[in-house]
């Protein structure tokens, strides 16, 4: 039985005030002993904040992003996944679709940066999905594959096992048109025959979230799904009531 996993991916948003007070209302609203795990990416500059406010917690901290280079060098503005891990960060987003439509994360590039946040002993979550047009031309299934393929090629079996995979349609992500229960059952369904090529083992232990308008009112049928482990929730993780009913409706 997979425990599940709420995740919420900050993006660009907070201050060092506000998520004093984030934080603040997460812990009061979600105490330990919960068979749910949960996780907060914030912005990595406010990782150090967070992950000391939550020192105590039973909430994981995670960055967004991830250099592809290890430890350190002359890559000026780049964050390593040792670094984030000196600092007690335990998991990081890798080619979230804002990152890959802006700021040239290839899937080539996110191989690369699965590979040094599991060198660095953290834990990838690594988000494909496809675009309107893609799922229009009925290509969705396809640009998934290709998404996925350069990353479980480049893995070890002990490495793949590691591995949390996000299902985001780019339609769906900060739109308010939530993929329905049987479309994402039906991806994250595809996501896990894949990853079975690979390893059967990875594919039935692997934790697979879905993230587009995650809200409270639709988060419990979404997670009901046979093949859907949680959620990587965005908009909806900046507010402690509303994040906190969604982990809730992973129970
Ligand atoms: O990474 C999660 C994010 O892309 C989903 O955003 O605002 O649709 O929940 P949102």
């Amino acid at each position: 039985m997979r425990r599940k996993l709420v995740a919420g991916n900050w993006k660009m948003n907070g201050t060092l005030k506000a998520n004093e007070e984030l934080v603040a209302g997460l812990s009061a609203e979600l105490p330990a002993g919960s068979n749910v795990d949960v996780a907060v990416f914030p912005p990595a500059i406010y990782l150090s904040q967070v992950i000391h406010a939550l020192s105590d917690s039973h909430i994981n901290v995670g960055a967004q992003n991830v250099c592809e280079q290890a430890g350190s060098g002359a890559f000026t503005g780049e964050v390593s996944a040792e670094m984030l891990a000196d600092i007690g960060c335990r998991l990081v987003i890798v080619g979230h679709s804002e990152r890959r439509a802006a700021y040239g994360d290839t899937n080539a590039l996110v191989a690369e940066k699965v590979g040094a946040v599991l060198d660095a002993g953290l834990v990838p979550v690594l988000c494909v999905g496809e675009t309107d047009a893609e799922r229009e031309a009925g290509q969705a299934f396809a640009v998934i594959a290709e998404q996925l393929m350069p990353v479980l090629k480049s893995l070890s079996v002990e490495n793949l096992r590691q591995l949390i995979i996000a299902y985001e349609p780019v339609w769906a992500i900060g739109t308010g048109k939530t993929a329905s229960p049987a479309q994402a059952q039906e991806v994250h369904g595809f996501i896990r025959a894949t990853v079975a090529k690979a390893d059967e083992q990875a594919a039935q232990e692997m934790r697979l979230l879905y993230g587009g308008s995650v809200k409270a009112a639709n988060a419990a049928e979404l997670f009901a799904q046979p093949d859907i482990d949680g959620g990587l929730i965005g908009g909806a993780s900046l507010d402690a009531q509303e994040f906190s009913a969604i982990c809730r409706a992973a129970e």
